[in-house]
């Protein structure tokens, strides 16, 4: 064991007793609800704040009305995830007075931006306890400490080049689970806040995932999804390490998993290693989430991409030519400083190139420490809310004519949940498209061939074959 793992071991025994002794006076088990406000990767964070807080005692649960402890994992990469959690707060200010024992911790990104940290110290009183996601892993430390003393704890790091395994984990999922390779992000894309709050690239030990995996195998798990901001660029910061599609392969190899996901892909890094060795694995899913953000190069240079409209197109075509029914995803931003009506027609026009099969929008978003924050050409709101219009109507077009390409055709559907409808459940085809169709929970976690029989835009109805 490394001393970091000794040292959250001895924390998470002060952290039992001192959840003990509180709950012995209650007379019953503490209630903690985790909330999750950002990306995969911050889900998965959820994940190992959950695995503490039930390894410390404390039973989960949904309710912030019902818990004695809300944590929640925040969001900074727009303004409205920031807004988001201000308004939440208003709401357990009101809480706590009816409920004073309440305890109120805020972690993740938005808490490594001081002006946020500062902002909360002054006006939200309702906050007790405060970290970063560079300490995530002394949480069993500053759990006991709240519990114990009851005065406001903030315990933050301006960075890190640490790894720590072994955290607890406690899954959303019984059959699906992310798993991290890599921490960090070193691309600076113009306007993003990611590397500022996620610090340098780091990429774990190949041997760690791979053992993290084939233990998530044999505890039921038949999808994987590996988490990075760049998984591309997986293994180069570490020394006579491997490469992501050589990663990948191995993944491919572990008994007991069904599926591979990964997610994201950087353009500027996706190899052509990388496109065979999806080409030549059955469970590495048919499907590449390759955000472009723009189809204007110019744009895409002022952005600090590294790559033009033209070589994205050319990367698209490579990777359909090798995996026929892949399906292509992608994150666009409008309204960034200086894109001009042109611009915009560009970006419309590689939309309708490429098809995507689905594609996350985005309304640019100043954020503050970027450089593309300072720059005098912003795009007056009014305007990009109008591309965004435009934007949307594009995307749903060509995204439904790509969707409905497996019209009539039987395909494997990982079953994942109940749908509200009764009688129906709701799974994914490899093409990460959601299917609906008639089943029972029973199916849950189960891969089942299904007939997809109607298209309706970015998902299906479908009936299983037997
Ligand atoms: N690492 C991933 C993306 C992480 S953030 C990548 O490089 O693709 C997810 C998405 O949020 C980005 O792809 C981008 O489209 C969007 N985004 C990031 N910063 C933004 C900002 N300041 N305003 C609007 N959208 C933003
Ligand atoms: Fe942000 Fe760019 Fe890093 Fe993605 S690659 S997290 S968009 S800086
Ligand atoms: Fe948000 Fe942090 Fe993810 S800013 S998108 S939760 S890495």
């Amino acid at each position: 064991m490394m001393n970091e793992e000794l040292s959250v071991s001895a924390a998470m025994e002060e952290a039992r007793q001192a959840c003990l002794a509180l709950s012995g006076k209650k007379g019953r088990k503490l209630r903690s609800c985790v909330v999750t406000f950002g990306c995969q990767m911050n889900a998965r964070d959820s994940e190992k704040l959950r695995g503490i807080l039930e390894e410390a005692g404390f039973e989960d649960t949904e309710s912030e009305e019902e818990a004695d402890f809300v944590l929640y994992n925040t969001c900074t990469v727009r303004e409205n995830a920031d807004q988001h959690v201000y308004g939440r707060l208003g709401i357990l200010t009101g809480l706590k007075k009816k409920n004073p024992d309440l305890i109120v911790g805020l972690c993740g990104c938005m808490m490594q931006e001081e002006h946020v940290v500062a902002k909360i110290r002054k006006s939200y009183p309702v906050v007790d306890l405060i970290f970063g996601t560079h300490n995530l892993f002394t949480f069993p430390e500053l759990l006991a400490r709240i519990l114990r003393e009851r005065k406001r704890v903030i315990e933050l790091w301006e960075g890190t080049d640490r790894i720590v395994e072994h955290l607890p984990v406690k899954r959303k999922y019984a059959f699906k689970s992310g798993v991290n390779i890599m921490f960090g992000c070193n691309n600076f894309c113009s306007y993003c806040i990611v590397p500022y709050v996620r610090g340098r690239e780091r990429s774990r030990d190949a041997e760690e995932i791979l053992n993290e995996i084939r233990s998530l195998a044999s505890d039921g798990v038949r999808e994987v999804m590996l988490l990075g901001q760049n998984v591309n660029s997986y293994g180069r910061t570490i020394e006579g390490s491997i490469t992501f599609p050589e990663l990948l392969e191995k993944v491919s190899g572990i008994d007991g998993i069904e599926r591979i996901r990964f997610m994201t892909s950087h353009p500027k890094d996706l190899s052509d290693d990388l496109i065979e060795v999806i080409a030549r694995h059955e469970n590495i899913c048919r499907h590449v989430h390759l955000p472009v953000q723009s189809g204007s190069s110019r744009i895409l240079e002022k952005m600090n991409r590294h790559y033009t409209a033209e070589q994205y197109l050319a990367l698209t075509q490579r990777i359909r030519d090798a995996v026929p029914d892949v399906s292509l995803t992608t994150d666009i931003i409008v309204g960034f400083p200086g894109e001009t009506e042109e611009d915009f027609e560009e970006t419309l026009s590689l939309i309708r190139k490429v098809k995507f099969d689905s594609a996350f929008t985005f309304l640019y978003s100043k954020r503050s420490g970027t450089p593309a924050a300072k720059w005098e050409d912003q795009v007056p709101e009014q305007e990009a809310h109008r591309r965004f219009d435009r934007l949307l109507e594009t995307v749903s077009e060509t995204a439904k004519e790509a969707c409905a390409r497996f019209e009539g055709r039987v395909m494997d559907v990982l079953v994942e949940e109940e749908n509200k409808e009764p009688g129906f459940v709701s799974g994914r085809i490899s093409q990460n498209i959601t299917v609906h169709f008639p089943g029972d929970t029973g199916l849950i976690g189960k891969i089942v061939p299904v007939r997809l029989n109607v298209c309706k835009g970015f998902y299906y109805f479908g009936e299983m074959v037997r």
